[in-house]
């Protein structure tokens, strides 16, 4: 990959390819190039998965959550992959997502934008480009789309045709997810159906089934008032957006198309693309590729990040302070969060930037279990987000969302929460291809405990 620097003032001259003249982290080398350039040139043969008009209702939906009128739920996988790819998966990463939009709508009183981690989330940052296992070292796995799991050479040398299987796999992700969404699955009326069977003997599976009664019953009131889902389709439809980290330029830029209503050009590979906390470097390929995009965009920030780096992010991504157009999701941790952001925010405030403030509770909270699993303790995720909605509270600002590495299914990836995992029981399911989940169970229960601290706080209009 070229190295040279060109800083962005000098380079106002954003193409879709001009992330290629800034140094780049994170990123494979291939080393059969034509075989790159044959797979790419492929993938801009192919029709864009989202259209430009569904990310500028994104973007309006941002807005709300930035001034407090909606809430950002943004989850999925830490990371998709190709083996764990079916119907059953994403249904059920579907209902567990309008489920907790449900209860954060119901029980919080305040419209939830649903945003999947899913349907393109394949590549991931590691800490180490090496992996060394019995003396032989290997690169890292960088996510299906990039390399294999297995530890053995073949399997873990990048190939670019996984690019296309990555294309595929999310369009028919996408596919589904858009019939679930508009063909009857989110029908509210369905809303019991949506509780996970193993979820339902669980104290907060019943909190839901008395919630899902309530829900019912208003429906029931409505109907005879002459609102029903005939007349009000609102009722038995959601709207559903995607995001991923955009960390594969090669894959990303063959998918930016030009906006034939407005000129304007977007990614669009998902409605939503962010960038992560290792590759926000302000004179770096990844902020250069978002900035070009009209699309809502989002940053991650970690624990020490510096008040110049937000107002460089927000100078490159957002210089007309757009509101809705970017979202700065805050992963400091449990620990640092209280220390570290206030000051961070109010800074950042005084200088009057539009931002959607989310908070991640998954990325500062991951230790390592003695049993040697990676792990997230669940009330270490619960009070960073508390102390998310604390510190905005403070500082009279909004908490504008969280985002989530959670799961569909009954996995024991998170300890704690009210079935009580336990480190040693996390062997029993441990099934995540990256990052531990929480699994639907816990995902309910944080939705319940969130839309508490919704319900009771004051929105200006
Ligand atoms: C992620 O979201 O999976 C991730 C790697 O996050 P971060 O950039 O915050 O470390
Ligand atoms: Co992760």
């Amino acid at each position: 990959m070229p190295t040279q620097q060109i800083p962005s003032d000098l380079n106002p001259q954003w193409e879709r390819k001009s992330w290629r003249n800034f140094p780049i982290k994170q990123h494979p080398s291939y080393a059969n190039k034509k075989e790159l350039q044959e797979v790419e040139e492929e993938l801009r043969s192919y029709p864009p998965l989202v259209f430009a008009g569904e990310a500028r209702n994104l973007k309006e939906r941002f807005k709300e959550a930035s001034r407090g009128r909606a809430f950002l739920l943004q989850g999925g996988d830490c990371a998709e992959s190709f083996s764990q790819f079916n119907g059953i998966n994403i249904r059920d990463m579907f209902k567990v997502i309008i489920q907790m939009g449900a209860i954060l709508t119901f029980a919080g009183s305040c419209p939830i934008v649903k945003v999947g981690r899913l349907a393109g989330q394949f590549a991931k940052p590691r800490s180490s480009d090496a992996e060394i296992v019995e003396g032989v070292e290997l690169p890292s796995y960088r996510g299906d789309m990039i390399n294999g799991m297995e530890f053995d050479v073949i399997s873990r040398t990048p190939d670019p045709k996984r690019m296309l299987r990555a294309y595929h796999q999310s369009a028919a992700t996408l596919n589904l997810i858009r019939a679930f969404a508009q063909g009857g699955m989110a029908d509210l009326n369905e809303v019991h159906r949506w509780n996970l069977s193993f979820v339902k003997n669980n104290d907060f599976g019943k909190k839901y089934e008395e919630l899902a009664d309530r829900i019912t019953q208003t429906l029931g009131f409505m109907k005879a008032c002459g609102i029903n889902t005939q007349n009000t389709p609102i009722l038995k439809e959601t709207e559903f957006y995607t995001s991923h980290e955009a960390l594969l330029l090669n894959y990303e830029e063959q998918l930016v198309r030009q906006d034939s209503l407005s000129g304007d050009w977007y990614g669009c590979s998902a409605h939503m693309l962010w960038i992560g906390e290792r590759t926000r470097g302000l004179q770096e390929a990844h902020l250069e590729f978002l900035r070009g995009l009209k699309n809502p965009v989002g940053v991650k920030i970690g624990p020490n990040a510096t008040k110049e780096d937000i107002l460089g992010i927000c100078d490159v991504l957002n210089p007309e302070n757009e509101a809705g157009r970017l979202n700065l999701i805050v992963r400091m941790g449990a620990d640092m969060i209280n220390e570290r952001f206030p000051k961070l925010l109010r800074s950042v405030q005084n200088e009057g930037r539009e931002i959607l403030w989310s908070c991640d509770p998954m990325h500062g909270n991951t230790i390592k279990a003695s049993s040697g699993y990676k792990t997230r303790v669940f009330d270490s995720v619960l009070s960073e987000v508390k102390s998310f909605f604390e510190i905005h509270k403070a500082e009279g600002s909004y908490a504008g969302g969280v985002h989530l590495e959670m799961t569909g299914q009954d996995v024991t990836e998170c300890v704690g929460g009210s079935q009580e995992i336990t480190e040693a029981g996390l062997g029993c399911n441990y099934n995540t291809q990256c990052d531990p989940r929480l699994n639907a169970t816990q995902a309910i229960e944080l939705a319940f405990l969130i839309a508490d601290i919704l319900k009771n706080r004051k929105v200006s209009q």
